[in-house]
């Protein structure tokens, strides 16, 4: 096999068939390729010659990449197939941020609905390898919705642990459906994350949250397929949402990978973008990540609804790699910025458009340059959180101004009233 397990903080190495999350110093893991081997054996034209290959495992936009991410044999794997998401481009939004050169990768078109069925595809495959039988997570709802299904498409036992009455609608539906056994945590989601991480030590289950160093693998190809669909034309700017900080980790680590290797030839810079009300990364970067900061979160956005992240450490040295920023936004600018997504006929869910919110609030500062080409992923689809949409529509939401409601209007089954109703509408 040629990766092994190593921590990023001593250095210590573990082989990858041994069942661990972090190092005995307590540093997080990374899944080490040896990048040496692999220059010469992966390049573009490698990765261009599987697209549009309709079998697995090159069918899937996370194993096409195959050699970076975990090459075991392709029978292992367990795959919906996920990834292949489109890159949008959208004149209205790109003058709404003033923007030129603006594209909005959609990983709210995974199956489940989330980019956490990348890093879940990879996670589940590496605990089929391990010969596990039951695997678990804590979670704001969406890695939890992934794992659902993927267990059960693996046919292993799901366990998750959510916080009660914090987590979308469609996301707690999602985890009954597909068969997980759902633990609702009277507490946050750090409290849940506590939890699962003692409940995996103590009752023999396999980990699969973020901390876990194989999901992180899988959604690298969040940035591979992302430069692929750029004719790997780097961008300047790559901009997403930050909670647990497994994508912010998972970025910086494609990215260098990617320039090791010579397949770019210069780092874009990642601006990740937290909700004011859960901001403790936003806090550290303030403080030149000289300490860690923990807060109580609250946030409209549950996705990203975290207060202490575990993958802080990987994190920080993404940003550090790629020379990125860390910026926070209001609850009221991630709802404006999601129904102006939303009305462009694309849509995302709250966490997605703190991204997009970020992204305008970073061009108005004059960080992100008009002529910049910017890349800003959106993590969620629109359905996984109608109550918050219908909410913002309805003006329900306490606290927030709806500045692009569209409102329903009730009428009674006439013609009359159809015309009343689209007075001025046509
Ligand atoms: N966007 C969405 C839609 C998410 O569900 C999450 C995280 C994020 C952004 C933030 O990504 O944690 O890698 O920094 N959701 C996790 C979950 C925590 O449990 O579903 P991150």
């Amino acid at each position: 096999m040629d990766f092994k397990l190593k921590c990023m903080a001593c250095g210590a190495e573990y082989s990858p068939q041994e069942i661990r999350y972090t190092c005995d110093c307590g540093g997080l893991l990374d899944v080490e390729h040896d990048l040496d081997s692999l220059r010469g054996q992966v390049s573009r034209e490698l990765f261009d010659s599987r697209l549009g290959d309709l079998a697995l495992p090159y069918a899937s936009g996370v194993w096409r990449y195959r050699e970076l991410i975990l090459p075991l044999d392709e029978g292992a794997i367990v795959s919906r197939p996920e990834g292949n998401t489109n890159l949008y481009r959208s004149p209205r939004l790109s003058d709404w941020l003033g923007v030129d050169d603006l594209h909005l990768k959609h990983e709210g078109e995974n199956p489940t609905g989330s980019f956490k069925d990348r890093g879940m595809t990879v996670g589940v495959t590496q605990a089929r390898f391990l010969g596990c039988q039951a695997v678990a997570c804590a979670s704001t709802g969406n890695t939890s919705a992934s794992l659902a299904a993927y267990a059960a498409l693996a046919g292993l036992a799901a366990i998750v642990f959510v916080p009660q009455g914090q987590i979308a609608f469609g996301k707690l539906a999602q985890a009954l459906a597909y068969g997980a056994k759902t633990l609702q945590v009277r507490g946050d989601f750090d409290a849940a994350m506590k939890l699962v991480r003692q409940a995996c030590d103590e009752l023999g289950i396999y980990l699969l949250n973020s901390l876990n160093p194989f999901r992180l693998e899988g959604q690298k190809s969040i940035i591979f397929e992302a430069l692929q669909q750029l004719s790997w034309e780097v961008p300047d700017w790559i901009v997403l949402p930050a909670g647990n900080l497994g994508n912010t980790s998972a970025f910086g680590k494609a990215l260098y990978e990617l320039k090791e290797l010579g397949l770019i030839s210069r780092m874009p810079r990642l601006a990740a973008v937290q909700a004011q009300g859960a901001n403790p990364f936003y806090r550290s970067f303030l403080g030149g990540f000289q300490q860690r900061e923990r807060v109580e979160a609250h946030t409209v956005a549950t996705a990203i609804r975290i207060g202490a992240p575990v993958s802080y450490a990987r994190a920080v040295r993404s940003l550090r790699w790629t020379g990125g920023l860390v910026a926070e936004v209001s609850d009221q600018q991630i709802m404006d910025a999601k129904a102006r997504v939303d009305a462009a006929g694309i849509g995302c869910e709250p966490a997605s458009a703190a991204a997009v919110a970020g992204a305008k609030k970073l061009v108005e500062a004059g960080i992100i340059g008009r002529k910049e080409k910017v890349l800003v992923i959106l993590t969620g689809h629109l359905l996984k959180d109608p109550q918050a949409t219908v909410d913002y529509h309805l003006g329900k939401l306490a606290g927030l101004t709806p500045s692009h409601a569209n409102r329903p209007v009730t009428i009674e089954p006439t013609l009359e009233a159809v015309q009343e109703a689209l007075e001025g509408s046509l």
